[in-house]
């Protein structure tokens, strides 16, 4: 049997686990808003029509902050149509999703939401068929105290104290040619920096996130961000990335590898930014907020979207993950973590129903799916310090990515607390006997060890009838003794293990 090595020392140090890598992302999109956060006359609902049981799992999946309103929607959203009585609110054609807009939902019930959920909101701005004017309105209604029409208006609305959104996007995915009002870098980042000058001389206090690319696969990858940049560099704070992996072909071994492909795309994004930071002289290092990623069976969009006319949220691409999926989106937040010194936010896309870790039925229940456990336990246990590991591993082949490691780890220290956490993903098809050294933490004891192995039912999904098939199971504790421990992880699995100092 092949074995793995893994050093860990607290003197190796990352960063600090930033709580906005664990965000999510709530798009006017399917069944994500309506049917998802909000449903006025379920059971559940409160008297708001936000859904208490999706509120409950939100809070219990640990999510940090959420984005809104898109996305692809966001291109053609007029935030205004969102405010104000509901009966006065129009019905919209919305053109990314080919969707009838009710816009029952908008910018305050969102807030509420998030209020209720305890997450911070991150707003988008219409940079698609829209402009400077517009996104400041938004800010002036959103973020200032009083004394001016648009902020009064909110006031009216019956928000008397501004809300204070610290996080801002400046547009969506505007490389894509699908996006409504697409433009080509030198077009955008023109726009993003007065859009982004103009915000700030409203309110100083926020930060911006400038579009990057869609994926990293877009013909325009890495040029589009070096022109971007060179527009808006001392303007912004944060370069979005999005990725989603697609498991469509059946090719396991490449997909459980996905998190390569992640890895250096924060590289090259990394490499990118610091580029043109060098030719203009700055010091400050750009952050990523990697705001769209997950596992995504992307061929079936397509299906979706050929189907229907104009109708109210269908169900739009609510794919039911499987376990061997839940690995990757482990395996992805891990990376995410490894990167914590560049990675400032991150959002899993979407929270409900659109490719999301909650699903509902409409009128019916709320469960999770499989990949809602990786996020929600590295969410609770990911706090203190990420340090940098040395793991031994032996190879795998993939056919997308050449040899790749069967082991991916990060470590995360909570010196105050005395606990170490270390996340571990097998993607491998056979056990894997794991050697620990923590000499360089003397003191340690293994006090849990969590599996969600894929290995036996690797199809296995959750579904309403059946809520809990695929969920993590306590695996025997490993022994330590003198900072040595040794730990098997299952084929295919993701693993927590939980050390502690304290007795
Ligand atoms: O999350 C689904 C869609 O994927 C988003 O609207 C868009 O930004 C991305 O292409």
């Amino acid at each position: 049997m092949r074995s793995a090595q893994l050093t860990i020392d607290p003197a190796f140090v990352i960063g600090p686990a930033d709580r906005r890598i664990f965000g999510s992302f709530v798009e006017h999109m399917g069944r994500c808003v309506y049917g998802g956060v909000y449903e006025p006359g379920h059971p559940q609902a409160d008297p708001r029509g936000l859904r208490r049981d999706v509120l409950a799992l939100t809070r219990e999946l640990g999510v940090s902050v959420v984005r809104y309103p898109g996305g692809n929607f966001v291109s053609g959203y007029r935030w205004e149509d969102g405010v104000g009585p509901v009966g006065d609110r129009p019905r919209r054609l919305d053109l990314a999703w080919k969707t009838i807009e009710t816009n029952a939902f908008g910018l305050n019930e969102f807030m509420t939401w998030a209020d209720e959920a305890g997450v911070e909101p991150m707003m988008a701005v219409n940079l698609g068929t829209r402009g400077v004017q517009e996104a400041c309105d938004l800010l002036e209604y959103t973020n200032h105290p009083g004394g001016t029409q648009l902020s009064d208006l909110r006031r009216k609305h019956g928000v008397e104290q501004p809300y204070g959104v610290r996080l801002w996007c400046l547009g969506n995915e505007l490389d894509g040619p699908w996006q409504v009002g697409h433009k080509t870098a030198d077009e955008y980042g023109r726009l993003a920096a007065e859009t982004a000058r103009a915000m700030k001389l409203i309110d100083p206090s926020i930060s911006l996130v400038a579009c990057g690319s869609s994926n990293r696969q877009m013909p325009t990858f890495a040029s589009w961000e070096a022109t971007v940049l060179e527009h808006t560099y001392e303007h912004v704070d944060y370069i979005s990335a999005h990725t989603y992996y697609d498991p469509s072909d059946g090719d396991r071994a490449s997909i459980l590898a996905s998190a390569v492909d992640m890895d250096a795309f924060i590289t090259d994004v990394v490499a990118t930014a610091d580029h043109v930071a060098a030719r203009q002289r700055q010091r400050r290092k750009l952050k990523i907020s990697f705001d769209e990623w997950n596992v995504w069976y992307q061929s079936r969009l397509r299906a979706d979207l050929d189907r229907r006319g104009w109708v109210e949220a269908p169900a739009l691409i609510e794919d039911d993950f499987t376990a061997v999926d839940a690995v990757v989106v482990g395996d992805l937040l891990i990376t995410l973590l490894r990167h914590a010194d560049r990675v400032g936010v991150a959002c899993q896309a979407q929270l409900a129903n659109v490719i999301a870790p909650i699903r509902t039925r409409t009128g019916g229940p709320a469960w999770r799916q499989s990949i809602f456990h990786p996020f929600a336990l590295t969410a609770r246990y990911a706090r203190g310090t990420v340090l940098r590991t040395e793991p031994v591993s032996p190879d795998y082949d993939t056919s997308r990515y050449g040899p790749v490691p069967v082991l991916d780890t990060v470590a995360i220290h909570d010196e105050k607390a005395g606990e170490l956490v270390v996340l571990a993903v097998n993607r491998g098809a056979e056990d894997l006997p794991l050697a620990l050294d923590l000499r360089g933490l003397p003191g340690l004891r293994a006090v849990e060890h969590l599996g969600l192995a894929a290995g036996d039912d690797p199809e296995a999904i959750n579904t309403e009838a059946e809520p809990d098939r695929v969920t993590p199971r306590a695996l025997p504790t490993p022994t330590t003794d003198g900072g040595r421990c040794s730990v098997l992880l299952p084929a295919v699995s993701w693993n927590v293990l939980r050390f502690t100092s304290r007795l």
